[in-house]
């Protein structure tokens, strides 16, 4: 057997799961396969078929619960720093105050998900007309969603100002504009805005540039002054109602140091308005990007390690500037969908380059997971349908598309008897991956469904070749 990468270690049970990397509720039963709420993965695939998104909708309900207790949920009094939980249910008029946590709702969105994102009490956050329509027309609270977007149209801001979203996060001069327009044709309208900074920080898993990352198309730059021009050009626009600033650093990243440098950056903007305003803006939003355990080599923290970390840095900071601490909002998106979710595929063909490794392709790939392909995330994955008594082999799970690229998880050790027929499931796979996903090679997108109390529900259901036909009018 070949040796994996450094950092993969071979097994010695491959047919064990590491809890860190799975939904709550799901465990490998006497029997040998995985079940989840109490439900028998391959009595799922035998129902909705293959590939299949595997919501285990307790361990989602879960994680939103662990974010709104560590930074208050959607509703929260704007004084309340001490991280108390909003009520589930007090807020569903909208509510004076969103924010606390908004769900990025980008990481994956559909109705059956903002039912549950408005239940636990959690904000919103989407970013164009499309996943507005579907906040709205599942019935999310507009107060509780905030809009973001560097080229938000015309149209979806003012799609955004009649439904009377909670915030709107302004990207550019153009857009202070645009929306400044929108709301003066509207007498009375006064939006709430926050405006995006770039801040010169960019975070990825365990490191942090501090000094870097202005070229990018997001937001306004602080050391370079732009922030401070969009700023006057708010305030003197007495139509939009300017509550503070937001910024977002990156993704999967697990400490809070990037966060603290991005706080004390953000707050030094707060003071310079105050001291060149007299106004004290009330609020910071510090976006999302929390790391989640894709593989055994991932270690994240939880939403109260974070909240901590993030709060004592703003609070010193704030002290320093002697600022009232703003009310502060976050936007995670993976760390609440993405270990709640895993993909269920079936395996098709299995073939052994000899000394180097076997490739167990599956009736899925990149369109269904893009994130391995596009910028070499890695994935973990077990043979699902059973126990195997076999040794481990070192594997390489790939799609049936026409991409060598078509790479699911690169390195992972599977049973040396994987064969098809077995099922196989990838954990960690409900951020950005259903949201990403395309019809490349015209292969219809899979199904999702949600598992709660021994029941399972199709949330999104399985795209068929017809619905693709019925696009193409020929
Ligand atoms: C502005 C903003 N907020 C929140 C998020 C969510 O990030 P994550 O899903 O990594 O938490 C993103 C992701 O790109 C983002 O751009």
């Amino acid at each position: 057997m070949s040796p994996g990468p450094e950092w993969l270690r071979v097994p010695e049970d491959v047919n064990a799961l590491v809890p860190v990397l799975w939904p709550a509720h799901v465990t490998r039963a006497g029997h040998g396969a995985l079940t989840v709420g109490g439900l028998r993965v391959d009595d799922l695939a035998a129902e909705f078929g293959t590939p299949l998104y595997v919501l285990d909708e307790a361990d989602m309900r879960a994680r939103c619960g662990a974010f709104r207790a560590a930074f208050g949920g959607a509703g929260s009094a704007t004084a309340d720093q001490s991280g108390g939980a909003g009520s589930a249910t007090a807020d569903q008029s909208g509510g004076p105050e969103p924010g606390g946590v908004y769900y990025a709702g980008k990481a994956f969105l559909c109705r059956a998900v903002v039912k549950i994102i408005a239940e636990e009490g959690l904000s919103l956050d989407v970013c164009s007309g499309g996943e507005l329509a579907v906040a709205l027309s599942a019935g999310m609270p507009p107060a509780r969603i905030g809009l973001h977007g560097n080229n938000k149209s015309v149209e979806e801001l003012a799609r955004a100002v009649d439904a009377g979203v909670g915030r709107i996060v302004v990207d550019s001069l153009d857009e202070i504009e645009r929306l400044s327009a929108i709301a003066r044709a509207r007498p009375g309208t006064r939006p709430a805005v926050l405006l995006r900074l770039t801040v010169g920080v960019e975070a990825h898993t365990h490191e942090f540039i501090a000094t870097a990352h202005e070229d990018q198309k997001f937001g306004l730059s602080v050391a370079g002054g732009a922030a401070a021009r969009a700023v006057d050009k708010i305030i003197g626009e007495d139509v939009l109602d300017l509550r503070g600033f937001h910024s977002h650093i990156g993704s999967q990243i697990f400490d809070t140091g990037g966060f603290e440098l991005a706080a004390r950056r953000v707050v030094g903007l707060l003071a310079a308005v105050r001291d060149t305003h007299g106004v004290t803006l009330p609020e910071l939003d510090l976006g999302g990007g929390f790391g989640i355990a894709y593989t055994t080599q991932d270690r994240p923290a939880t939403p109260a390690e974070l909240a901590a970390g993030i709060r004592a840095a703003v609070a010193a900071e704030c002290a320093a500037a002697r600022l009232a601490v703003p009310r502060l909002s976050v936007e995670p998106g993976r760390a609440i969908i993405g270990p709640a979710m895993f993909t269920l595929y079936r395996v098709g063909t299995v073939k052994e380059v000899a000394g180097l490794r076997t490739y167990v392709s599956v009736d899925g790939g990149m369109s269904d997971n893009i994130r391995s392909a596009l910028y070499g995330a890695a994935y973990s994955a077990t043979v699902a349908g059973r126990r195997s008594p076999a040794a481990p082999m070192l594997a390489r799970v790939v799609g049936k598309h026409c991409e060598s690229g078509d790479i699911l998880v690169k390195d992972e050790f599977l049973p040396a008897d994987t064969r098809p027929g077995d099922l196989l499931a990838v954990p960690g796979t409900g951020a950005y991956g259903r949201s990403m996903a395309s019809n490349y090679n015209h292969v219809p997108r899979p199904a999702v469904i949600a598992v709660a109390d021994r029941r399972a529900r199709v949330i999104v259901r399985r795209e068929t070749e017809d619905d693709l036909l019925a696009l193409d009018v020929g």
